[in-house]
């Protein structure tokens, strides 16, 4: 872990006396002038099934000791968004199945439990769309559809208690790439963040290596969170991705996810934040 954190450290060090690590732009931020009392009432309320969270790990919704290290990375994460004036957060990992949407939500759930919070979870892993099967929702449209101009965002979104709004596909993108990189995306995004003022916006993306599913799309969000799997992503990967992701969006951090040896019985830690 120490090892691991020194490496990323180092690595970091080198790429910023090479001056690799470019400026990236702020975006506008957004007037925010809604109460969270009442926000989310005009959608329909869906209620994960306790029994459901803890086989998919969700602990933050089951709350006690394994909800801990989430907390901890909501109150980093919070500190950070508020000093930078952030609001758009983007997951993802080098490869598949690192625990990228076991943290958002879990990221989402413990963010949501603080009550002036208006927090919104959008499902952008559009080839592997899996949050609706995490939540155990049957969901009948996809967000996709929304960036696809079909239905409006009201139609899918949905809620979880007052301040918590879940984005779900229930079926994967056809064309993927072009959708997450399109300009009209990022105008829809604008269109839904001037409407609904959420503080934080979090996307659950697909993985860095698999496609470049996300290169065109980060210029659209503040920042993100690189989810390793201790057991199987390697340093050198960790090392590519989190270079690639700071050439197109600030990188808040790296969470060694999947970690037999953290304490926490999630098996979830930090290796390197901020
Ligand atoms: N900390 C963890 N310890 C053990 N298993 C985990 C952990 N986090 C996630 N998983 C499991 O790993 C699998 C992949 O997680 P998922 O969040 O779907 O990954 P991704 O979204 O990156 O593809 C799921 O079965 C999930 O329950
Ligand atoms: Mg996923």
């Amino acid at each position: 872990m120490e090892k691991l954190e020194a490496a990323l450290a180092k690595a970091r060090e080198m790429r910023r006396a090479a001056g690799d690590a470019p400026e990236i732009a702020p975006r506008r931020a957004v007037t925010r002038s809604l109460p969270t009392v009442g926000w989310t009432s005009a959608l329909p309320e869906m209620s994960p099934q306790p029994a459901r969270m803890e086989r998919n790990r969700i602990a933050a919704f089951l709350g006690g000791r394994d909800a801990v290290p989430y907390d901890m990375l909501r109150s980093r994460t919070i500190r950070i968004l508020k000093e930078k004036e952030w609001s758009r957060l983007a997951i993802t990992s080098p490869g598949a199945a690192c625990g990228k949407t076991t943290v958002a939500l879990n990221l989402a759930i413990s963010l949501a439990r603080q009550k002036d919070l208006k927090v919104m979870l959008i499902d952008l892993d559009l080839r592997r769309p899996s949050l609706h099967k995490v939540l155990g929702h049957n969901v009948k449209n996809s967000f996709h559809q929304v960036l696809d101009e079909q239905i409006p965002f009201e139609e899918q979104a949905m809620r979880i208690g007052d301040n918590l709004i879940v984005a779900m596909n229930a079926t994967p993108s056809r064309h993927p790439a072009e959708l997450l990189q399109a300009s009209r995306t990022g105008e829809i995004l604008d269109e839904i963040e001037r409407k609904w003022q959420p503080d934080v916006m979090l996307f659950d993306m697909s993985p860095m290596l698999a496609s470049d599913d996300n290169v065109g799309f980060l210029g659209n969000v503040d920042c993100a969170l690189l989810i390793a799997a201790a057991e199987s992503t390697t340093m050198p990967n960790i090392d590519i991705c989190e270079k690639e992701l700071a050439q197109l969006t600030n990188v808040l951090g790296v969470v060694l996810n999947k970690c037999r040896y953290a304490d926490a019985s999630m098996g979830y830690d930090y290796t390197s934040y901020g």
